[in-house]
């Protein structure tokens, strides 16, 4: 097992610089301004189930050179973070994906900071992805903030579901919004290879150019989307669990959760029915998106919300992280189906 250490240590650069100072003494360069732009420095925001990944991915890659984990939750949520990195990394050496000297390289590169100023160190990040809660006033607020911390050519990107890329980007200044948009991983974001990149009405060919050829570096299938509700897969993925929801609210199949679930699995080939999918991705978070599309599209029937939801989120059991929702859990694994 790799032990939890000064992970990062021996990459953590001298005090990070302003915006300011960099904006003065170096370049002054916009998007538009470079025909070429790489990424090759990286900041992630939010180390929970999806950041860490991304992170872990990032780092992975030979085209990366450094990653800043950053969270703004603090030393608990870093750590929680850094140990699920350790974990994963862990299963691939067991596996033999990986040597130790490869999961000390990936290791090597990510500082792990509560410090939101070494965002704004002057050798970078090319690029911030951002994922933090499904809020957003709270994500409005981070980029208000950020956007006077990071160098002007750092690209922001939203791994936002299910919110607006535009919306978000009301928050920084007009120059950045060039520079901004959404880039949507999936759980787990260690095994899954596909990321949505949205361009919103601002965002640039350069940023978004630059992000297709950052994903194809961390290994990933790129397919650009327009900053549309759900973009591709949650349009597809959450209305079909809702489905799933209402015939179990209408006691439409005798065998409920299981059966519905086999039905998935054995009669369309989904590597997880629509109950184990929700409980995996958190009752919560799939609420949350629900709630969003409800409030700006009311008229849309494909978003409504099934009352067996509601009742799981509203006594705290949100599927896996919470170790009970349409199913029991036990860490990672998945139990029995909850009776009743
Ligand atoms: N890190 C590294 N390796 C891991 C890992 C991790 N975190 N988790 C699992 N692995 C490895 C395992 O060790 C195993 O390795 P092996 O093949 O050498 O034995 C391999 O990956 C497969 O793992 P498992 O045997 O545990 O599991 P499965 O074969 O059942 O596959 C799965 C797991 C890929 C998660 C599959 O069940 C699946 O594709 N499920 C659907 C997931 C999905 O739909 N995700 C999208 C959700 S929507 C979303 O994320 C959007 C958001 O906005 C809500």
């Amino acid at each position: 097992m790799l032990r939890i250490t000064e992970v990062g240590r021996s990459t953590l650069r001298s005090t990070p610089k302003k915006y300011g100072s960099f904006h003065l003494l170096t370049r002054n360069l916009s998007a538009s301004d470079e025909s070429r732009r790489s990424i090759h420095t990286v900041g992630t925001i939010g180390q929970g189930l999806m950041g860490h990944g991304i992170t872990q991915i990032a780092a992975s890659s030979p085209h990366i050179s450094s990653v800043i984990a950053y969270d703004p939750s603090g030393q608990a949520a870093l750590e929680a973070g850094k140990s699920r990195i350790l974990k994963s990394l862990d299963k691939m050496m067991q596996r033999e994906k990986i040597t130790s000297d490869d999961a000390e390289g990936v290791l090597g590169k990510i500082v792990f900071t509560d410090d939101i100023a070494a965002l704004g160190n002057i050798e970078g990040p090319d690029i911030v992805i951002e994922a933090i809660i499904e809020d957003l006033g709270i994500k409005q607020k981070l980029y208000g903030e950020l956007d006077g911390i990071c160098p002007p050519t750092t690209i922001f990107a939203s791994n936002t579901s299910s919110l607006s890329v535009e919306s978000m980007s009301t928050a920084v200044s007009d120059s950045r919004k060039e520079n901004f948009v959404g880039l949507h991983f999936f759980n787990p974001v260690q095994l899954m290879k596909l990321v949505e990149v949205i361009r919103a009405p601002a965002s640039g060919d350069a940023a978004v150019d630059a992000v297709m050829q950052f994903c194809e570096d961390v290994g990933r299938k790129a397919v650009q989307c327009k900053d549309t509700p759900g973009f591709v897969v949650n349009r597809l993925l959450v209305p079909a669990v809702v489905q799933a929801m209402e015939m179990l609210d209408r006691e439409d199949v005798l065998g409920g959760v299981p059966d519905i679930d086999a039905c998935m699995q054995l009669g369309a080939g989904h590597p997880m029915g629509p109950f184990h999918l929700a409980d995996y991705i958190g009752l919560d978070t799939t609420k949350f998106i629900l709630d969003g599309w409800i409030e700006s599209y009311p008229d849309n029937p494909s978003f409504t919300m099934p009352a067996c939801l509601v009742k799981k989120v509203k006594s705290g059991h949100l599927g896996r992280k919470s170790g009970q929702g349409f199913y029991h859990w036990d860490g990672d694994k998945r139990g029995d189906p909850v009776k009743g």
